[in-house]
């Protein structure tokens, strides 16, 4: 029997609704807030009242792009957390609200899983590829840097994590402080292209285990730069390529050392990485480069589920619906990945 999902993301600034037949995407509407742009960051009151303002429309928007009505609809899965607690509220409530009106069963779901799960969506017109249980994941986002070790959808252990800050904020904060836009994942990525990624030597850190830290490169970026700019008033933008490659690599050579330590470490071979970051380019070269040298077969995400988006939601709501794992009426949402 066929079943279709809605899945409901508002975790951070992304409202974002999609519809899933069993696990093939029928749509996945994201509204993007700009209301941020100029702080140079997420700020959490203003991006509640944007979810207040975006979800009926971008939900309404996703069912009708799926050719369905909210009666062909089996189950709601909806993002519980972890991620900003006024914006998850949003989400939370419309997804109850709407099961209490139309009687449909509701599913909560961990964004981070989520985004791992997304590796097992399809396209109404072509299948993509799949990893294999137990398979690793380097999850790298704005807010999270984790090794996960997947055992199914249900079962996953993170056996690696940021002691500080999370990959996507080293790259988000050092572009505040070279002057580049919010976020400054993509503009770093992209201006990279340009420079030479030996150009500049930054701090790397020296952390047990799986685990990872970035604010030793932060600072010692911090620390090159003001030296720099205290002889040559002119120095980041004449070298900003240079600094966007440099910095880049290292933050990819930092995620690397790890990811082919723990992959050596569990003997897997099926290796995949999601969450914001994955879209950066020289993350996917390396990746399928060390691949290759490893006999590792590398899963990439297509661009659309790297960030935030409902579709990777409604992926992980439907293997909870197989569980039959519903969630009744007094869930409530939890900012924090321990609490939920
Ligand atoms: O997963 P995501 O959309 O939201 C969180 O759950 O955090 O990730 C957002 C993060 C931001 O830090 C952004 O700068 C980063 O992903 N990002 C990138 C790229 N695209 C997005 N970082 C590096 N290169 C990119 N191309
Ligand atoms: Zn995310």
């Amino acid at each position: 029997m066929d079943i279709t999902i809605l899945g409901i993301e508002s975790s951070c600034d992304d409202t974002s609704a999609a519809v899933l037949r069993n696990n093939v995407l029928l749509s996945n509407v994201i509204a993007s807030q700009q209301v941020h742009v100029k702080y140079g960051g997420v700020i959490p009151e203003l991006a509640s009242r944007a979810h207040q303002q975006n979800i009926i429309p971008v939900i309404d928007t996703a069912l009708k792009e799926a050719a369905v009505t909210i009666d062909d609809i089996d189950a709601i899965a909806f993002t519980r957390g972890p991620g900003l607690l006024g914006s998850l509220l949003v989400g939370v409530s419309f997804a109850k609200g709407l099961s209490l009106a139309k009687d449909i069963p509701l599913v909560e779901v961990n964004h981070l899983q989520g985004h791992i799960l997304s590796h097992f969506i399809d396209m109404p017109d072509r299948q993509l590829p799949h990893p294999e249980f137990p398979f690793l994941c380097l999850l790298v986002s704005g807010g999270h840097t984790q090794i996960v070790r997947v055992e199914s959808p249900e079962k996953m252990e993170i056996v690696g994590t940021t002691i500080d800050d999370a990959a996507g904020e080293a790259f988000d904060k050092c572009a505040k402080v070279m002057g580049l836009p919010y976020p400054g994942g993509p503009v770093i990525d992209k201006l990279a292209k340009e420079g030479n990624p030996s150009g500049f030597k930054f701090a790397k850190p020296h952390v047990a285990d799986f685990n990872y830290s970035f604010s030793g490169l932060k600072t010692s970026f911090l620390y090159s730069l003001r030296d720099h700019v205290a002889e040559d008033p002119d120095f980041i933008e004449k070298n900003k390529a240079d600094l966007c490659a440099s910095l880049q690599h290292t933050i990819i050579s930092i995620l690397m050392d790890k990811l082919v330590k723990a992959a050596k470490h569990y003997k897997i071979k099926d290796i995949a990485i999601a969450g914001g970051v994955s879209a950066n380019s020289g993350l996917r070269n390396a990746i399928e480069e060390e691949g290759r040298k490893r006999g590792w077969r590398t899963f990439l995400p297509e661009f659309k589920f790297t960030t935030d988006n409902a579709a990777m939601i409604a992926m992980a709501g439907y293997f909870r619906y197989q569980d039959n794992r519903f969630s009744t009426l007094d869930v409530a949402p939890a900012a924090r990945s321990e609490d939920l």
